[in-house]
C-alpha cells in the first residue's frame, strides 16, 4: 500500500506572487561576457535559432524542456556518423575499435564535467527519466520491502515522482513526501525530519523545473548519510544551469539528460558512487551485458557500466553529449551564472510591473533560469498561445508536476525558462505581449482543464 503525507500537511499553500520588485539588471547589450554580452557572442552558434514561423521569429524560452543545440553538437554528430559509426565492443575490425573508443571518451568527458572518480561511474541511459527507472526498477527493488519508506520531495517531477510511487506500490512500503516551503524549496530541517527509522532512500530535486529553485542537495546528502539514507539527486534542471561536481555533493546517484544541456535528445546519464553500481544487477537483458550464455549453465553478467547498457547504446548521442559539455564548459560556468542571474532579475522586474501578472516565488533568490507565472483570470494556455502568436515558445501547464502544482494551489503556470543565447530584447518582447493577453477558449470553455 502506498501512503502520502497527509492532506492536512499537503493543503494548497501558496507561495507569495508578489515580493520586494526586483531591480531590473541594465541592459547589458554590449557589456561583454555578461548576460547579453554572452548571448550576443554566440547566438550565431544556434542555426535554429535564425528560424521564423510566417515570418515572426522565434523567440525560444523553453530551455527547461529541451535547449537548442549548437553547431558544434550538430557537427560532431554529423562527424561521428560519416567518420567513426560502427558497433561497439562487438566488432574485431578497426572502425568499430574507432567507434567503441568515441564512446569511452565520451564517457570520460562526462566523469571529468561531473568531477566523478572513474569512468565507470557514468552510465548512459535515454534519459534523466531512464535513469531513475533503471535506478527504481535495480536499486530500488533491492532495497525496499513492505513497511519500508521512501522519501521525495513535494516538487518532484513525475520522473522522480512514479518510479518511486510504483516500487512503493509493489513492495508494500509508503512513500513520504516533504513539503516545500514558502521560499519554494524543501527545508533541510523537514527533509531531516521525513527520515525515519525505516527510510530506504531519498529521491530529490536538485533544481524545481517548475520554479527554478534550488535545493540544498549536498546538505541534503549529508543529513541523509548520517541516517544511512542514500539518495537519489534529479539533475535534469541543475547541470545545464551550475557546476555540478557528484564528489563535493557527496552524491550516491546523480541523473541527466543531454538535451536539456545543448545535446542532442534520447540520451542521459546515470552517474553513481562504484561501490553502489557494482551492486546493482541489470536492468534489461541482452547484446553487451553478458560474458558468456549457455542454454546449460547460469548466465554471468559483465562489470558495469556495460552490465546495465544492454543493446546498441546511442552513441552519436554520447559523443553528442561530450561536445555540448565541452560547448558550456568553454563558455565558463561563471559567464552562464551571470547571464542566467542577469535575465532572471531581468524578467521578474519586468513582468512585476505588468498589471495582472504575477511571478510565482521568488526565483531571484537562486536563479537558475526559470521564471514562472500567472496572469490573473487567465488560462495559462490561452496565455502560451498568446505567446506563441508572438513567436514566443514557452511551456505552460502543470509541466509534469501537478502534485507540486496542486500544493501551490494553482492550475499551472507559464514559465519562462532561458538558455545561454536568449537576451533581455526577448524579454522585452514577452512582456509587450503580455500587456495584451486576453481571457480566450481555455479561460472561457475549459476553466479547470490541465493535462501538460
Ligand atoms: N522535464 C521537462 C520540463 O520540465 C520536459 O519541461
Amino acid at each position: 500500500m502506498t501512503h502520502v503525507r497527509p492532506p492536512a500537511e499537503r493543503s494548497p499553500r501558496p507561495l507569495p506572487c508578489e515580493g520586494t520588485p526586483a531591480r531590473a539588471a541594465p541592459d547589458p547589450a554590449g557589456s561583454g561576457r555578461g548576460a547579453a554580452g554572452l548571448a550576443a557572442s554566440i547566438r550565431d552558434d544556434f542555426p535554429i535559432l535564425r528560424a521564423s514561423f510566417d515570418g515572426t521569429p522565434l523567440v525560444y524560452l523553453d530551455n527547461a524542456a529541451t535547449t537548442q543545440k549548437p553547431r558544434a553538437v550538430l557537427e560532431a554528430i554529423v562527424d561521428h556518423y560519416s567518420t567513426a559509426n560502427g558497433n561497439i565492443g562487438r566488432g574485431f575490425y578497426t572502425l568499430s575499435h574507432v567507434a567503441t573508443d568515441r564512446y569511452e571518451e565520451a564517457r570520460a568527458s562526462v566523469q571529468r564535467a561531473l568531477g566523478a572518480e572513474h569512468p565507470d561511474e557514468v552510465v548512459f541511459t535515454g534519459g534523466t527519466t531512464g535513469a531513475i527507472n533503471l535506478l527504481a526498477d535495480t536499486f530500488g527493488r533491492r532495497l525496499v520491502g513492505a513497511g519500508d519508506e521512501v522519501a521525495v520531495c513535494g516538487m518532484e517531477h513525475n520522473s522522480n515522482l512514479l518510479p518511486w510511487r510504483r516500487l512503493c506500490e509493489e513492495a508494500g512500503a509508503r512513500l513520504v513526501v516533504v513539503p516545500v516551503n514558502d521560499r519554494g524549496r524543501v527545508g533541510l530541517a523537514d527533509f531531516t525530519a521525513a527520515l525515519g527509522p525505516r527510510t530506504r532512500l531519498a529521491a530529490v530535486a536538485h533544481v524545481s523545473n517548475v520554479l527554478g529553485t534550488v535545493n540544498p542537495v549536498r546538505e541534503m546528502i549529508s543529513a541523509a548519510h548520517r541516517a544511512g539514507v542514500p539518495v537519489v539527486v534529479d539533475g535534469a534542471q541543475a547541470v545545464p544551469h551550475r557546476p555540478v561536481d557528484v564528489r563535493e555533493l557527496g552524491a550516491d546517484f546523480y541523473c541527466f539528460s543531454a538535451h536539456k544541456v545543448y545535446g542532442p535528445t534520447g540520451v542521459g546519464v546515470l552517474y553513481g558512487r562504484r561501490d553502489l553500481l557494482a551492486e546493482l544487477p541489470p536492468y534489461q537483458v541482452g547484446g553487451g551485458t553478458v560474458k558468456g550464455v549457455a542454454h546449460d549453465r547460469p548466465v554471468s553478467y559483465v562489470p558495469v557500466p556495460a552490465r546495465l547498457e544492454a543493446g546498441t547504446p546511442d552513441v552519436a548521442g554520447a559523443v553528442g553529449l561530450a561536445a555540448a559539455l565541452r560547448y558550456v564548459g568553454d563558455l565558463g560556468w561563471d559567464a552562464v551564472q551571470e547571464h542566467d542571474a542577469a535575465l532572471v532579475q531581468y524578467a521578474v522586474g519586468t513582468l512585476r510591473e505588468i498589471p495582472r501578472v504575477r511571478v510565482v516565488g521568488s526565483p531571484e533568490e537562486t536563479p537558475s533560469g526559470i521564471v514562472s507565472l500567472v496572469v490573473e483570470g487567465i488560462h495559462p494556455y490561452d496565455v502560451g498561445g498568446h505567446l506563441d502568436r508572438h513567436g514566443v515558445a514557452v511551456r505552460s501547464g502543470v509541466h509534469c508536476a501537478s502534485t507540486f502544482l496542486d500544493d501551490l494551489g494553482l492550475l499551472g503556470t507559464v514559465r519562462l525558462s532561458f538558455g545561454v543565447y536568449n537576451t533581455t530584447a526577448e524579454l522585452d518582447l514577452v512582456a509587450e505581449a503580455l500587456r495584451t493577453v486576453r481571457p480566450g477558449v481555455w479561460t472561457h470553455e475549459h476553466p479547470n482543464t490541465r493535462f501538460l
